[in-house]
């Protein structure tokens, strides 16, 4: 199991469902909540909303959060990579800088996260600078015109800052 594994305290989720009174058509919003306190969707906290609120069920609240681009039902690292590979930035050579990051993080398709929960990737489709393709973010911070060689330092410093170096 990776370190990012969260104990749920269900205090903290009930404080939430009852800023929306219990109700069901605030779904999404208890949901919003929940990822901001936890960087993702737990299974179990899904599980508890859905017992908990009248009118739903695990598997409707389950439904909703898998339909949402916004809901990460898996955790995300500290640092939250975006890498664009949008038409501008695919043919400047996106490609190249993901794996670069795949590599060096161990991660793959169906692995996302880093084994110690510090580094998270998504793919997205336009990060609205393409005069800078390609480019990627590392939480709020915008790289540009990026290459595996550059992103490669990035993540080096910044293990080495976490001190996983
Ligand atoms: S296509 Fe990459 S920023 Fe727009």
């Amino acid at each position: 199991m990776s370190e990012t594994s969260t104990k749920l305290d269900f205090r903290v989720l009930d404080e939430i469902l009852k800023t929306y009174e219990y109700k069901k058509s605030y779904l999404i919003a208890m949901l919003q909540n929940v990822q901001e306190v936890y960087r993702y969707l737990p299974e179990e906290a899904m599980t508890y909303i859905g017992e908990k609120v009248d009118g739903l069920s695990p598997a409707t609240v389950y439904g909703v959060a898998t339909f949402y681009a916004q809901f990460s039902l898996e955790p995300k690292g500290k640092y939250e990579i975006r890498v664009c590979d949008g038409t501008a930035c695919h043919v400047r050579g996106s490609m190249p800088v993901l794996n670069a990051i795949k590599n060096k993080l161990n991660l793959s398709e169906g692995k996302m996260t880093s084994d110690n929960g510090l580094f998270s990737l998504e793919i997205v489709s336009c990060l609205g600078a393409c005069g800078l393709a390609p480019v990627c973010m590392i939480n709020d911070k915008v790289y540009p015109q990026m290459t595996s060689d550059a992103i490669s330092i990035i993540l080096d410093t910044l293990m080495k800052e976490e001190g996983v170096a």
